[in-house]
């Protein structure tokens, strides 16, 4: 096998990250711009961490060239809260739109035509075209450093949980109803239309 140290360069290391872990979910993060407008943004690398209380977390990476903040993690450091919404195959082309790096302070919503409507608990708004909102309000922020590359950890309670009806079913959301989209390495996407079912075993099954 081929191996290597992870302490030269930072470039190296994130191809290895995305081209290991995947298909990666994608949060497309919705928060307030310091003059009132919304930002919109995918995360990739994005997960969920507790069912109660109700955890997610994502993390951007500092600027590549210049190790800034990316303008998401800028508004949740003031605002303390964001909005999930997901990615589906009809709005991935405009959601890969909404990932161009504005200068701060320009919508993505304006300039990619997508739409939002307002939360019912916070200030940050929802992605009209994603069936599945959550609300979230900031509970941790893990700093790994301030040069390229380095990623803050954001986790947050999702406080409210919206779900477009005609993805939901018996208390469930069915995923070809939704069709949801993740991410590979480089510029791969996933598209989710071959499931397969496995069953587990149960306790009852393996006793003797
Ligand atoms: C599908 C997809 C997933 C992405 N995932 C991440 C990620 O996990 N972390 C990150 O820093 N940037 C990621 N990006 C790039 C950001 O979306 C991009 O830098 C964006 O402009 C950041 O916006 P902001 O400055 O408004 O926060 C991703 C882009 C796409 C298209």
């Amino acid at each position: 096998m081929l191996s290597f140290n992870t302490d030269e360069d930072f470039s190296q290391n994130y191809k290895f990250l995305i081209g290991s872990i995947l298909p990666r979910p994608i949060a497309v993060v919705s928060t307030r711009n310091e003059n009132g407008t919304h930002n919109l943004a995918p995360f990739s690398f994005f997960n969920g961490f507790s069912a109660k209380p109700m955890i997610v977390g994502f993390a951007p990476i500092r600027r590549p060239n210049t190790g800034e903040k990316k303008d998401t993690l800028i508004n949740i450091e003031r605002e303390k809260e964001f909005v999930i919404n997901f990615v589906t195959e009809k709005n991935a082309d405009l959601i890969n739109l909404a990932a161009t790096e504005l200068p701060y302070g320009e919508s993505e919503y304006q300039f990619t035509g997508l739409n939002f409507l307002e939360s019912e608990k916070i200030k940050a708004v929802r992605l009209v075209e994603s069936p599945i909102h959550f609300e979230c309000k900031l509970r941790d922020l893990i700093s790994y450093g301030d040069t390229p590359g380095a990623g803050t950890l954001i986790t947050g309670e999702v406080i409210k949980v919206h779900v477009a009806e005609e993805v939901f079913e018996e208390g469930r959301i069915i995923t070809n109803k939704w069709n949801p989209m993740g991410r590979g390495a480089g510029n791969d996407w996933f598209k989710t239309d071959s499931i397969i079912e496995k069953t587990r075993l149960t306790k009852a099954q393996i006793q003797k």
